[in-house]
């Protein structure tokens, strides 16, 4: 196929990206290729396992995962297909269970991925089930980091923590919301969207939208009593090297940890004050601040988003088509949390970033938009991506740094996966 070039000129400040990086089917296919079968992707938050035996089943980069841990406590990744005719063998999506049986022809696996019986074994040869062919077969790599799991469908490629670079310390920012620590609370949103993945890539870090495409949230909380602060919208990007980009900024809203609103009353001020102060204890005056004050929505390449805002959102999304992408997203939440905030968390958690909320449908109907937009990418080729290229005084939080972060290293494993 003919190759997609990104625009990339420093000199004067250009930054395109050809729309027909979204709409090409064999694009599609160097990413799985390329990215998702190489990189680090998100598995799960280790509060969703609690116990040994605890289980559950996700789709990853299109492949049935199930995600669980042994007798012995230990986490396991293995591919949830069977070995005897490829029947996804876990068909729940939770649960606890020492053993799988697959409902085809009923082979049983234990919670380490070893078959433990299959019916009519006299038909099998004596010591058929040892053959390390006919076990559960384990995904190629799982590491964790702090209680963020990762698989890799790859062997080869740096570690966890090398792969993760600046973004690591982000993560542990949001771990240390709390002090005997943090767990995935309420349900998950399941969502699909008529777009091409990048797009939401791209969005989940645009701090340059949310004045026009949010205008009716904003707009709502103004004149919700009591719903904003005094503080205004402003702060910087970061690039985090490896793809991943965080804008980190200050904002209107509360946040459950620690940035109080009138809306929330002299009681919630009294409590906001005191987790501040516990805040500061614990960590110090200048991250204690930042962690209350400061909102964060940062993309871990290629598709792993946390957002710090008003709410904490764990988000990833895979393509199935150049224009459909399906959506997962969880709250985490202080373990400690009291009941009055996590009822203002979960709240905002559905209210600004649900899928029926007020932020999420206006962000899905830009993204169809720009696809639909796409239709006419060979005649209206190139996206601008260039904001904030030729400032020389720092960068805002509502310039474009966050999404060339991402091409660039999009353009490099492609480029990459190709030599
Ligand atoms: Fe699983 Fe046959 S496919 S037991
Ligand atoms: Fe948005």
């Amino acid at each position: 196929m003919r190759s997609i070039e990104i625009v990339d000129n420093r000199d004067d400040s250009r930054f395109l990206v050809p729309r027909r990086a979204f709409v090409d089917d064999a694009v599609l296919e160097r990413e799985y290729d390329a990215i998702f079968s190489r990189c680090w992707l998100y598995l799960g938050h280790a509060s969703e396992l609690p116990d040994p035996g605890s289980f559950l089943t996700r789709t990853v980069a299109k492949r049935p995962i199930l995600f669980n841990r042994d007798k012995d406590g230990e986490f396991r990744a293995f591919f949830n297909v069977c070995p005897h005719r490829g029947a996804m063998v876990c068909r729940e999506r939770r649960g606890k269970s020492r053993a799988f049986m697959c409902m085809y022809h009923g082979w049983t696996f234990r919670a380490d991925g070893h078959l433990k019986s299959l019916p009519g074994s006299a038909g099998y040869k004596d010591d058929f089930k040892q053959d390390p062919q006919k076990q559960l077969t384990a995904v190629p790599r799982l590491e964790r980091f702090g209680d963020f799991f990762f698989i890799n469908f790859s062997k080869e490629g740096e570690g966890l923590a090398d792969y993760l670079a600046d973004a690591g310390d982000y993560l542990k920012l949001v771990s240390e919301h709390s002090s005997s620590g943090m767990a995935v609370v309420g349900g998950t949103q399941e969502y699909s969207i008529r777009g091409n993945w990048k797009l939401l890539a791209e969005n989940s870090v645009d701090g340059y939208h949310a004045a026009s495409t949010h205008a009716t949230y904003l707009d709502y909380l103004k004149n919700a009593n009591g719903a904003l602060g005094a503080t205004p919208l402003e702060g910087t990007g970061r690039n985090l090297r490896n793809g991943h980009a965080v804008i980190e900024y200050s904002a209107p809203w509360g946040r459950p940890i620690a940035s109080w609103i009138p809306l929330w009353g002299e009681e919630g001020k009294t409590e906001i004050d005191a987790i501040y102060s516990e805040l500061s204890s614990r960590l110090g005056d200048e991250r204690a601040d930042r962690l209350a004050r400061q909102n964060r929505n940062m993309i871990i390449f290629p598709n792993l988003v946390i957002n710090d805002i008003m709410a904490i959102t764990v988000r990833t999304f895979f393509p199935l088509k150049p224009d459909y992408m399906e959506v997962n997203a969880w709250a985490l939440a202080p373990v400690e949390e009291s009941e009055w905030l996590r009822k203002y968390r979960l709240f905002n958690f559905t209210e600004f970033l649900g899928p029926g909320g007020f932020a999420t449908p206006d962000d899905v109907e830009a993204i169809e938009k720009c696809q639909a937009g796409y239709g006419a990418a060979a005649d209206v080729p190139y996206n601008d991506i260039s904001k904030g290229m030729a400032r020389d005084n720092g960068v805002s939080f509502d310039d474009e740094l966050q999404m060339r972060c991402f091409w660039r290293e999009w353009d490099r494993r492609l480029k990459m996966a190709e030599a």
